[in-house]
């Protein structure tokens, strides 16, 4: 089956539209046809080579569309139906079983690894050539996708594909960070470093969550004036001085959650040191395999931690209906993050990401 998709063809390099050729659906497989797909930061990250795959490769991770086939064995969806797509997983290893697929102890292969868990190719070049490709079990930069049945969520018919794109991995990981995994009770401090679709999906969360105060930390104003209308009763520039102490005076003395989204180990630091004794910093910001950050190891004594979060900690086909339900309720707009584009300017779409323009672009198919 032919599709067209945005090949990144090199490191760094701009996406190329191609035709490719899909694989034929194993048994547990969908193919379904992309009609929006977001750009989440790390398909940027992935472009310039800090995680594979490496091109040639197809990336996008936030794909929404209509289910086009099924294979023989998949009973949850049918040809027709409206799907959100999200990260794989195997389902059966110790923290699948446990309900925590977002630490599947198989995730960086299945997510990152360009191929199928058997090592087979589900994209190819018109020269019949393999193209990285699966990612997130779905590669959305393109016109058809195949995903695994495990990965794709039914949709409510009146939810427009293009607000539901981003559910399936941005939007789902800072509102997930916060709701699913640092479950703060209501009244607890909040702040959040980095407030793009990561940090701005948290803010919405820890308003639905009844935090108090919630502090939204950026360097673009325009994405702080966005936070403070989202939920944020405080914003500040990360750059300024003495920002851990200024957190911790309106946090009474010290923040009880930090959810860190800039991939900046110096932002890391800070949101560390505006910890209360007994809180906890949230890190998602994803740095370059092997980034080490100094802490002061005699503050943690008091209680603190620091946790890793994957993809918020969610259950997709449980947690992403929570926040479509939570959207219709007006209680979580993420609808004002969203800027959409013709996918032939997804190299548009990802430099307005880029330089702050756009919070979460998402391109049409
Ligand atoms: N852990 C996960 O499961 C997971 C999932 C999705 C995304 N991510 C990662 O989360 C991060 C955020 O993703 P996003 O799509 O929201 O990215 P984004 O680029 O839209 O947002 C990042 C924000 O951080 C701000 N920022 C950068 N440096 C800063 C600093 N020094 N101080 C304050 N703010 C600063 C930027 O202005 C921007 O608004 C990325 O690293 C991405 O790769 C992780
Ligand atoms: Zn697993
Ligand atoms: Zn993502």
């Amino acid at each position: 089956m032919y599709a067209t998709a945005a090949v990144m063809p090199g490191k760094g390099s701009l996406f190329e539209l191609r035709e490719v050729v899909l694989d034929e659906p194993r048994p547990d497989e969908v193919v379904v046809r992309v009609v929006a797909s977001g750009i989440c930061h790390t398909d940027l990250i992935v472009r310039d080579q800090w995680y594979p795959p490496e091109p040639p490769v197809v990336l996008g991770h936030e794909g929404a569309g209509v289910v086009e086939r099924v294979g023989s064995d998949v009973a949850s969806v049918r040809p027709g139906d409206r799907v959100a797509m999200s990260f794989a997983f195997c389902r059966g290893c110790r923290n699948c079983l446990l309900g925590r697929p977002a630490y599947c102890t198989d995730f960086f292969p299945r997510n990152f690894g360009g191929r199928r868990a058997d090592g087979s190719a589900t994209v190819r070049a018109s020269d019949g050539s393999e193209i990285n490709a699966n990612f997130f079990g779905q590669s959305s930069f393109s016109t058809y996708v195949l995903a695994a049945e495990h990965t794709v969520v039914p949709l409510p018919n009146d939810l427009p594909l293009e607000l539901a794109a981003p559910l399936g991995c941005g939007v789902q990981t800072g509102a997930g960070a916060v709701l699913n995994s640092l479950a703060p009770p209501a009244g607890g401090s909040i702040v959040v470093f980095g407030v793009g679709t990561v940090g701005l999906s948290a803010i919405m969360a820890a308003d639905v969550a009844h935090c108090d105060p919630v502090i939204a930390v950026d360097l673009v104003p325009k994405r702080l004036a966005l936070a403070a209308e989202l939920g944020a009763t405080h914003t500040f520039n990360g750059t300024t001085g003495g920002l851990a102490e200024r957190i911790m005076e309106i946090a009474g003395g010290g923040i009880d959650f930090a959810v860190e989204t800039t991939a900046s180990p110096a932002v890391l630091r800070t949101a560390v040191d505006s910890l209360a004794f007994g809180g906890t910093c949230g890190v998602i910001g994803a740095a370059p395999i092997g980034t080490e950050v100094s802490l002061d190891m005699s503050a943690l004594l008091f209680d603190r931690s620091v946790r890793g979060i994957v993809e918020g900690g969610s259950v997709p086909r449980l947690f992403i209906p929570r926040l479509i339900d939570l959207h219709r309720r007006g209680r979580f707009p993420f609808d004002r993050l969203i800027r959409t584009y013709p996918f032939e300017e997804i190299n548009r779409a990802a430099e307005d990401s880029e330089k702050g323009v756009t919070v979460k672009p998402v391109v049409l198919m």
